[in-house]
């Protein structure tokens, strides 16, 4: 795949659109940052940019969600972690924002608001409309290269992701650079069988991924955990009452139909544990009552799991197995990334929570590919090509082949 770097540009004295994900968890009471991996993934390609003028975008959060926040925290980070004044906007594509962008000096760097602020990033656009959106017409005039290193998010075609490369000329950072050189080298390489162990929270995004990895054979064993693994229970009916998330119904009725058509491909939690007023209580599925809180697998699970785990070719593990921030939930998630580590398979291990979880146990280092990336992750690893990607490679095109562009 061509896709220009960094090292393609002279970077001196340009002003750059900068698209990275600071997505991080936030703690819901409160409100502030609990895990700064992706800030610091930032840093590299920041001060790549030393000779130019920086203009940081990012999203957090979702609107309505919990953890959808200003960037007034993240600015505080980034500066400590680049020991330098970091300018911040309270604004996106206003008069403020503007104001702040044209009057930037080399060397600076200048963080703008929650992206998602602006309602336009919110939805997916074809590239050519995310073109003839406000936020890319408004700012793309002030921009002379658009640096896209938000490898997390490269799964929306959101106009700060598909929008600017239209119109302005566009390169990889130095993230997505790395993260699609490893990944490349895995894949084409990839040993069946291919075992994923899937958990997670964006349990919609997880659903459509599933479908496409057993399609397009990159799923032989689908191992189910987290908060995807109880939808799937539900929809087995060996989980009996609701289980309270946004819409319920929808899921369920999906990953029935997903057992119905490839009822070899999933396995789902034989035993879990529960948690009754801080303590672990182990139990069978089958004995779950209304009202019971799962933070853990059991051990039959984690057992049964590391056996498949241990058979496989490649390996591929996204999201946590339960509260492992917990000492006494930590088990199933310790469980499951001691049998990828140790396992003869190509491993690639996914997502914020277990990117920490791993460092935590001392695993990193027997680990094929690690990183920050989530559901865009799970969609690459389907074969698919990624929004960013596909804009990449177009802007590479118009520049290596402009007479055809
Ligand atoms: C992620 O954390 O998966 C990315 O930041 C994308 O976030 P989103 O699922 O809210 O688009």
């Amino acid at each position: 795949m061509k896709v220009l770097t960094l090292d393609d540009f002279d970077l001196k004295d340009k002003t750059i659109f900068l698209r990275v994900d600071m997505n991080c968890p936030i703690d819901p009471d409160t409100m502030e940052i609990s895990g700064t991996k992706r800030i610091e993934e930032a840093i590299e390609t920041i001060k790549s940019l030393e000779e130019s003028k920086v203009v940081v975008a990012t999203h957090q959060g979702r609107v309505g969600n919990k953890d959808y926040t200003g960037m007034d925290k993240h600015a505080k980070v980034l500066e400590k972690l680049l020991n330098k004044e970091i300018k911040y906007v309270e604004d996106v594509i206003g008069a403020a924002a503007q104001h702040e962008i044209k009057n930037l000096q080399n060397g600076q760097v200048l963080l703008l608001d929650n992206l998602r602020l602006c309602a336009e990033e919110n939805y997916e656009f074809a590239p050519k409309e995310a073109a003839k959106t406000i936020m890319v017409s408004r700012l793309s005039k002030y921009f002379d290269l658009c640096v896209l290193d938000s490898f997390p998010s490269a799964h929306r075609s959101h106009p700060s992701i598909v929008g600017f490369p239209q119109v302005i000329p566009a390169c990889a950072g130095r993230i997505v650079e790395r993260e699609v050189r490893n990944l490349d080298e895995i894949m084409t390489v990839a040993k069946a069988p291919h075992v994923i162990v899937l958990g997670g929270s964006k349990v919609l995004d997880r659903l459509e991924a599933i479908k496409l990895l057993i399609q397009n054979r990159r799923a032989d064993h689908i191992l189910l955990t987290g908060l995807i693994g109880n939808v799937f229970m539900r929809a087995q009916a060996r989980i009996k009452s609701p289980l309270g998330i946004k819409r319920e119904e929808e899921v369920v009725a999906k990953a029935h139909t997903l057992i119905g058509e490839y009822p070899d491909v999933f396995s789902t939690p034989v035993d879990i544990a529960i948690d009754k007023d801080g303590e672990r209580v182990e139990m069978d599925v089958r004995d779950l009552a209304k009202g019971d809180n799962i933070y853990d697998l059991g051990p039959k699970t984690v057992s049964y799991y590391s056996k498949l785990i241990a058979g496989a070719g490649t390996v591929f593990i996204s999201g946590p197995a339960g509260f492992f921030e917990k000492e006494n939930f930590s088990s199933g998630t310790k469980g499951l990334l001691s049998a990828v580590a140790n396992s003869m398979a190509t491993t690639i291990v996914s997502g914020g929570h277990l990117t920490s979880a791993l460092k935590r146990y001392g695993l990193a280092e027997q680990i094929n590919h690690i990183s920050t990336a989530g559901g865009a992750l799970v969609l690459y690893l389907t074969g698919e090509k990624l929004p960013m990607m596909k804009s990449l490679e177009d802007a590479a095109d118009r520049k290596l082949n402009p007479r055809t562009a």
